[in-house]
């Protein structure tokens, strides 16, 4: 049974979208597949304000990524808070360009564009004066306050890569990121405020900096006004810095394919790698994808409830609205703060027309019933999205009958930090939809599905997904170990990019995406390694092994079950599992849990010493009669006590 959904009448009145019917779709997907170099350069002059505009598109690709990142529009020069802030001054200076919603509902702010510009000038200065150079990495650790936007694009104006990292992070891990990066200054916040608790982001950044040399200054945003040890050579406030700067600056001229930022994401193997993102091409593509996707209109109060630290805050919180001239809604709280109603009455108060968030938070909302949507007017809304992780169809379904009323279009929108924007998507209103599909790739995204040697599988087809040519949001490459970026996504399919997804693709040529078929988890949307689980675990003593795999979770998508073996002379205890939760929250962050721990005699291994994780995956899903071929393992009594132990 697979029901489409055909647009409401009245979501496609109005719109101006580059496909407002499905054969226009067809004619500009062929169109930028057939010429992409005229398809990009066409849409980068429309929608980004260069200074000089570039007139090449493409140069090198795939095949030769080894030798040399591929470039896009690389005679350009721009920068990309001219786009974002400067050229809306003429037009629409006092519109509102961040809309933030504190942690506690009704607590609102709002720049507008000229307020925004101005602000973003003063930081720029400020961090000039505080010795900020063009290509300095500088380090933003902060909660979802606007400054956290202001302090992104006033690198951006100045030539500094970001590198934002998310307010949940431990220490440790922020460390392992200002030492890999080797950033200069970092930017944070005295304490940040989630559903009524504070964060502690400066005390942690202080803890994080022992162990690091190559941080100068730390410059620190007033949140809360609570006591903070103060390291006079080091520290700043922002209130200081920055509120007496000059709020004129000249931004700073960039090559296009100069770095904008680093954002560290968890792969299958080794610590977080440091995508890398650049300045032409990013701001294109999340310019053009924002429009596209979510139909944007003038008026639209537009609200992605990401937080800044993913990437979806990067392209679709600040980015890509922000060069849209859009007003983007920033919010600080958690979709159950005070109530499960929150997200519902924000769209009330503040009329959100367009709104993006997770299926993780459309699960959680869901299982609190109706009643806290329907006491909200939600008319408003006339385009739904979501992101992060496949949903399943009655999450899908709830989505669009009780929230949306059945008058709004849903946005499946597939994509990765590396992607730099969204990739498969339905266009609103344009596209039909089906509950639990992506759909459809958008113009210059090229999806091919390979099967497990990596041959191409053409029609209705179940496989791996890959693609075929670049767009200008990809990543171009891993800070400091482009070998890495080649071997991670280059070299498993060639000549294609392996997304390390699993996919699906009907009869009518939608994707279903099935979730990662590497080591990476995605649990609420968080995206983390199971071997940065499994180095956490084997660093306390008493364990001699650990092997960590996902488990299908109904609210968080996917669970983190850990296999454990203990040291000889250690039994499993109470404290010992907390012991174990305490290990990887210090080593990845509050937002890493352990969900089942399992004790086991032995890890299923092969003659060689291999790890089997299949037997760990399939034991863990609960379904240990599905193991396949276990003729190579070296022991399989082990394996007999891990399905005996299993917990469920
Ligand atoms: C992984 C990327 C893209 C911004 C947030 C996550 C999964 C993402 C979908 C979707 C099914 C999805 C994939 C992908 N994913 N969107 N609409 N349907 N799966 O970015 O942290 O880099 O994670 O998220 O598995 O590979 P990320």
């Amino acid at each position: 049974m697979q029901t489409t959904y055909p647009v409401p009448a009245r979501v496609s009145e109005g719109s101006r979208n580059i496909a407002n019917n499905m054969a226009a779709y067809r004619e500009v997907y062929s169109l930028a597949q057939s010429d992409p170099d005229r398809f990009w350069l066409a849409q980068t002059r429309e929608r980004i304000a260069w200074r000089t505009k570039p007139t090449v598109g493409l140069e090198g690709g795939y095949a030769t990524v080894a030798e040399q990142p591929f470039r896009w529009f690389s005679d350009g020069v721009l920068n990309v808070t001219e786009s974002c802030l400067d050229r809306h001054l003429e037009s629409h200076p006092d519109k509102t360009a961040i809309l933030w919603e504190g942690d506690e509902p009704g607590d609102t702010r709002t720049l507008s564009y000229h307020e925004l510009h101005e602000q973003v000038c003063r930081a720029a200065n400020a961090l000039r004066a505080l010795g900020a150079q063009k290509g300095d990495r500088i380090i933003i650790y902060m909660g979802m306050v606007p400054e956290a936007a202001v302090a992104m694009l006033a690198c951006a104006r100045i030539g500094a890569i970001h590198s934002v990292v998310f307010g949940g992070f431990s220490a440790d891990s922020l460390r392992d990121r200002i030492n890999d990066c080797q950033s200069k200054i970092i930017i944070t916040q005295d304490e940040g405020m989630r559903g009524g608790k504070t964060i502690a982001l400066k005390s942690v950044t202080d803890d994080a900096l022992e162990g690091t040399r190559s941080i100068e200054k730390v410059l620190v945003y007033r949140r809360t006004g609570c006591d903070l040890a103060w390291d006079e050579s080091r520290d700043v406030w922002w209130h200081d810095a920055v509120d007496s700067a000059d709020p004129a600056h000249e931004a700073e001229p960039m090559a296009a394919e100069d770095p904008l930022f680093i954002l560290y994401t968890s792969g299958s193997t080794g610590t977080p790698k440091g995508v890398v993102h650049t300045c032409g091409g990013y701001i294109t593509y999340t310019a053009f994808t924002h429009a596209t996707v979510f139909d944007l209109r003038p008026d639209d109060v537009y609200a992605c409830v990401a937080d800044v630290g993913w990437i979806t805050g990067h392209s679709y919180i600040v980015y890509g609205p922000l060069a849209n001239g859009a007003t983007s809604l920033m919010f600080e709280s958690v979709p159950t703060y005070p109530d499960a109603g929150r997200y519902w009455d924000m769209i009330e108060r503040h009329q959100v027309t367009i709104f993006y968030t997770a299926p993780t938070a459309i699960r959680a909302l869901a299982a609190r019933g109706d009643d806290f949507v329907s006491r909200y007017d939600r008319s408003s809304l006339r385009v739904l999205g979501t992101v992060g992780e496949p949903i399943n169809p009655d999450a899908w379904r709830w989505y669009y009958d009780v929230v949306g009323e059945g008058r709004c279009t849903i946005v499946d929108t597939w994509w990765q930090t590396e992607t730099g924007g969204i990739c498969i998507t339905p266009i609103a209103p344009t596209t039909e939809t089906k509950p639990g599909s992506a759909t459809l790739p958008l113009p210059g995204i090229v999806p091919i599905i390979v099967n497990e040697e990596g041959q191409p599988l053409f029609g209705p087809a179940q496989g791996r997904l890959c693609l075929a040519h670049p767009w200008p949001g990809q990543a171009r490459t891993v800070w400091g170990d482009h070998p890495r970026y080649v071997s991670t996504y280059f070299e498993t399919y060639k000549p294609f990019y392996f997304t390390g997804d699993g996919c699906r693709r009907d009869r009518d040529g939608y994707y279903w995406i099935t979730g990662r078929v590497d080591d990476v988890l995605n649990v609420a949307g968080h995206r983390m390694g199971t071997a940065e689980f499994e180095a956490a675990l084997v660093s306390i003593d008493a364990v001699a092994e650990a092997g960590v795999v996902g488990f299908p979770h109904a609210i968080k998508g996917q669970g983190v079950y850990a296999y454990v073996v203990m040291q000889a002379g250690h039994e499993p205890s109470e404290a010992m599992e907390q012991q174990l939760q305490d290990a990887v929250r210090k080593a990845i962050g509050a937002h890493a849990k352990i969900d089942r721990v399992q004790v086991v005699p032995g890890l299923p291994k092969t003659r060689s010493g291999k790890v089997m994780r299949r037997i760990l995956r399939k034991v863990a899903e609960g379904q240990p009669e599905a193991l396949g071929d276990i003729s190579t393992l070296a022991d399989p009594s082990v394996v007999e006590a891990i399905i005996a132990g299993a917990k469920t």
